[in-house]
């Protein structure tokens, strides 16, 4: 047992196993020390990579050019990543409301007041509501008579109509005919009995009104001719002034009385005479081609608890609805959103037109 040479063998294979051990505990180590290097490196460029996504946005721009492409371009798909919405929408304002409480008898009154030969006009006991056109009248018209009126919201309309009638066609002919604005019951009397000594009953009805049922007496409605070089003309006599019955929707007024409606009104083709019902409304009718008659019918699709009407001039955007008058109640209670413009009208017949005006078409 005590040969040397026994005893260096064993040795030196302890030897050997000693540094093959070490040899090998390096290794791992170094490839643990290896890994461990790779993992940190992925993270760091991940993380360089979020940073660079966040700091420069994709550029929309470019990428909206190519959403014009062929729809199988790949390159559209990003887009909808960088554009998507939030997947939450914020909170909705609390909206509160306002109640407002009217009696029938506000049926009567109005911007859109139907008034016809089945719907008489219901005067106000005052005349506070109209005012002199004379010394309170713009430079886009003239004037036929000193003494006319109209209802004084209306004349402000009317001075706001014509006077952009002359900025954009600067003709200087409009005229504001004589006894065309508000009528008493007297008045009307008067030009009615006048008008069928002069022409016989049958016709004299079918332009003039029976009093007690013409709009003219609403202080809502007018009569326009042209004065130029001391004639006067009917206004469709000249083509300039087609302006008027084009544009004068967007200020609130309608052709009451069009050739082709005659069998819903009642009375004949009177290209003159103009009736403010607002401009929400006159836009829609207008474009829609309805007579106040048929417009009044079309609301009552429309009501509170249901689909609201919405029409859009001029930048504005307006909510329109109605409300009916419940046969047995003393009165009708509407709720209207609170900071939001409106008016109430009555439409002469069984109940209210509610018109919201919302700041801008983009709400
Ligand atoms: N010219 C209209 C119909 C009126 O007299 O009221
Ligand atoms: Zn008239």
């Amino acid at each position: 047992m005590n040969n040397p040479n026994y005893n260096r063998r064993i040795n030196e294979r302890i030897r050997r196993r000693r540094r093959r051990a070490t040899v090998l505990t390096i290794f791992f180590f170094v490839i643990i020390l290896l890994s461990l290097l790779s993992v940190f490196a992925v993270l760091q460029i991940r993380e360089h990579l979020d940073d660079r996504e966040e700091n420069n946005p994709p550029d929309i721009t470019d990428q909206t050019v190519q959403t014009t492409e062929p729809a199988d371009q790949t390159t559209t798909a990003p887009i909808e990543q960088t554009t998507a919405a939030p997947e939450t929408d914020p909170p909705a304002p609390l909206v509160t409301y306002t109640t407002v409480t009217l009696t029938r008898d506000a049926i009567t009154q109005g911007d859109l007041i139907l008034v016809n030969a089945d719907l008489p006009y219901t005067f106000p006991l005052t005349e506070g509501h109209l005012t002199t056109v004379y010394g309170n009248k713009s430079r886009g018209y003239q004037l036929g008579s000193a003494q006319d009126k109209l209802d004084t919201d209306v004349l402000a309309a009317l001075n706001t109509a014509a006077d952009a009638f002359l900025a954009e066609t600067g003709e200087t002919g409009l005229l504001l005919a004589n006894n065309g604005a508000y009528r008493s019951y007297a008045a009307q009397e008067d030009l009615y009995a006048r008008r069928v000594a002069q022409y016989g009953e049958e016709e004299a009805a079918k332009y003039v009104a029976l009093p007690g049922v013409s709009e003219h007496h609403t202080g809502l409605a007018f009569d326009l001719a042209l004065y130029i070089d001391g004639k006067t003309y009917a206004l469709d006599a000249f083509d300039a002034y087609d302006w008027i019955p084009e544009n004068f929707p967007r200020y609130g007024f309608i052709l009451r009385y069009p050739a082709n409606k005659i069998a819903q009104t009642g009375i004949g083709y009177e290209p003159w005479h103009f009736r403010y019902v607002g401009i929400p409304h006159a836009v829609y009718m207008t474009a829609n081609n309805l007579c106040l008659e048929e417009y009044i019918n079309v609301l009552r699709a429309y009501q509170a608890t249901g689909e609201h009407l919405f029409v859009e001039s001029d930048g504005r955007r307006y909510e329109i609805w109605y409300v009916p008058f419940a046969v047995e109640a003393e009165t009708t209670s509407i709720l209207i959103p609170d900071g939001v413009p409106y008016s109430i009208s009555g439409n002469n017949r069984d109940g209210f037109i509610v018109t919201l005006t919302h700041n801008s078409t983009a709400q």
